[in-house]
């Protein structure tokens, strides 16, 4: 990894996106932090209890710390907005404090959710206006970053999904609860630009191999509402495994108790596209894979 230095260092490896970055690079090339062991070996970190340094030697060989533990259900850090910060954004400044200090790259894990969602199609030009408290969290991340005046990557995710039935992800979660009739309603006044996990992964690795810095919006290249995905799945099924009633348009809304979430966070992901410099897949394309396998 980098120039230099070999290796990377994954904070938060029981995440969705560290379990599958951490098999992308390997053991050899990576080590990985955990907050609850998971085997022998593990190295243990709360970042609300340990400092990074008395965990694992900085001075080490580490090119980038991939910032990915967090507080991530939306919900719950609207309903408890000061201890999801304590974790967001107070332990995540000082994690990076301490990656700066190493000469180690931080890469912060940011979201599409710091847009306002009244335009849609965002570019990293356009100006950052949250109106959820987990879009203000990344928000003070990144400007905390942007303020170091040091080399830094930030990643805007949009919505990340999975391709294995189980995984609890947008698209396998939704084509489960096509075929076990559980799925009636899906939101229809939210759009967002879902991306690939692989593709998630493939870009970090790149980005830190080039030894990219500065901030990218990373999503696919999709301007979508769940509405839109469930009938695409629907359409799919062979008419034996539809629903008996069609899966009705509703708002996000009623999805959620405590913040209003419509809007349009879709993003434009050229740049990092340029970098990545191979195609992004549709979530449509993706979605096809996985009705064949669901066939199999
Ligand atoms: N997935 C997406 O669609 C998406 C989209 C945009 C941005 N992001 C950002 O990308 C990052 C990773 O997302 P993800 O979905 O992969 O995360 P995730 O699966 O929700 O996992 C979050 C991780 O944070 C760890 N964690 C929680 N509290 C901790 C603490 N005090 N100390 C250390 N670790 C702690 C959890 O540990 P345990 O394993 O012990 O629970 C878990 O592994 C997050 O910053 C998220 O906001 C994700």
């Amino acid at each position: 990894m980098g120039t230099e230095k070999r290796k990377i260092l994954i904070l938060g490896g029981g995440s969705f996106i560290g379990r599958h970055l951490h098999t992308r690079v390997g053991s050899q090339r990576a080590d990985v932090t955990y907050r609850k062991a998971t085997g022998l070996n593990d190295i243990i970190f709360d970042a609300t209890k340990n400092s990074l340094s008395e965990k694992i030697d900085l001075r080490a060989d580490y090119s980038h710390g991939i910032i990915l533990f967090s507080e991530t259900n939306v919900e719950h850090i609207a309903a408890n907005p000061e201890m999801a910060r304590l974790l967001n954004v107070d332990h995540t400044k000082r994690v990076i404090d301490q990656l700066i200090e190493n000469d180690i790259v931080p890469v912060f894990a940011s979201s599409d959710g710091v847009y306002g969602g009244a335009k849609g199609r965002y570019s990293e030009s356009d100006s950052v206006n949250p109106i959820i408290e987990y879009g203000h969290q990344k928000r003070d991340v990144e400007q905390y970053l942007l303020a170091t005046g040091c080399d830094w990557l930030t990643l805007r995710f949009a919505k990340i999904y999975g391709k294995e039935f189980g995984d609890g992800t947008l698209v396998t979660a939704m084509l489960s609860a096509l075929l076990d009739g559980t799925l009636t309603k899906a939101a229809n006044d939210y759009f967002f630009s879902p991306i690939f996990i692989d593709e998630v992964t493939k870009l970090i690795v790149q980005f830190c191999e080039n030894g990219e810095t500065g901030l990218y919006n990373v999503g696919g290249p999709d301007r979508v509402c769940h509405f839109d995905i469930a009938k695409y799945l629907e359409n799919k099924l062979s008419p034996s495994k539809r629903p008996l009633l069609p899966v009705q348009g509703c708002s996000i809304n009623e999805f959620i108790r405590h913040e209003n979430r419509a809007g349009d966070v879709s993003m434009n992901s050229t740049k990092a596209n340029k970098v990545l410099g191979s195609v992004v897949s549709s979530v449509f394309r993706v979605s096809d894979e996985l009705i064949l396998k669901g066939k199999q």
